[in-house]
């Protein structure tokens, strides 16, 4: 073990808990499938065929092998041993021959990954990076893992989800309608608690600034729901069609970009 250690052991053994079912819960449910193909769209306009792109926080490996299919090569990291499992089996019967490779690394280490030359880009979907505490060192790290102008992009959960607040509210759950706002909150996974933490838009800019620039900045889920609205928008499928629609509209603009499930932030590797 490196002096680098990863800051929340629990939070790779609450993730080892959830991989066997993630993909059903989550990545094939019609809400997680709205919200992937959303950030799909800017990852096809990012990484283009021949990139070598680094990938955070992989999970069940979705978004690599998407984007093996489209030629990026991909070095995929993950705390949790067995999202890391899950990710190296579907590669194996999905696409064998895919330039991929999933690899057990917290992002807190990511110091210990050589990558020569350098990535040409690099992406973490879906909340992964909440779970870190010092994005200021992820940063610095990824600095020196890409080139000027590579690009980043990061997906995190949003402090002020429009969604969750009157969900709960609706639900009479008044701490779990409220439970992002200070910024930082613990989750509870089967017997495991983790931190999870809340920056805002303005306060990622700061923690990723100097060596990145923000280019751009959308919401991810601002009227499609958060993942466990699931079983109630499952009997309305027309509906989440309509929400998808919606978000397609409001997405990108101040106000409405803050307040989904998710962010989408677009970085570029700038000159310090
Ligand atoms: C909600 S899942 C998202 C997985 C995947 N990116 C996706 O889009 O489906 C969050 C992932 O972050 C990983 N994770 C949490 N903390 C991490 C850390 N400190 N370093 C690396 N991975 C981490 C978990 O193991 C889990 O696979």
């Amino acid at each position: 073990m490196t002096p680098l250690a990863i800051t929340q052991p629990q939070a790779a053994l609450a993730f080892d808990h959830m991989a066997a079912e993630y993909d059903e819960v989550f990545t094939r449910s019609m809400i997680g499938r709205a919200q992937r193909d959303a950030v799909w769209n800017l990852l096809t306009q990012t990484f283009w065929s021949g990139d070598h792109i680094l990938e955070l926080n992989c999970g069940t490996g979705e978004d690599a092998l998407f984007l093996a299919q489209r030629d990026v090569a991909v070095t995929a990291c993950d705390a949790s041993e067995r999202m890391i499992q899950v990710a190296t089996n579907r590669l194996r019967t999905e696409n064998p021959a895919a330039s991929v490779k999933f690899t057990l690394l917290p992002t807190e280490r990511l110091r210990e990954l050589q990558a020569a030359p350098m990535f040409d880009g690099a992406f973490s979907n879906f909340s992964g990076l909440n779970c870190v505490a010092d994005l200021k060192q992820t940063a610095e790290d990824l600095a020196a893992l890409l080139p000027p102008n590579a690009p980043l992009v990061v997906c995190l959960s949003t402090r002020f989800c429009a969604w969750e607040i009157i969900w709960f509210l609706l639900h009479r759950k008044f701490r779990k309608a409220f439970r992002r706002c200070s910024g930082r909150a613990t989750a509870k996974v089967g017997e495991f608690t983790i931190d999870v933490y809340y920056p805002t838009l303005r306060k990622l800019q700061q923690l990723f600034s100097p060596s990145f620039a923000l280019r751009s900045c959308i919401g991810i889920g601002v009227t499609v729901p958060p993942s466990y609205v699931e079983s109630w928008i499952h009997n309305y499928p027309q509906l989440l069609g309509f929400l998808r629609a919606v978000d397609k509209v409001i997405s990108p603009l101040p106000g409405f970009r803050v307040i989904g499930d998710h962010m989408l932030l677009h970085f570029e590797r700038v000159q310090a």
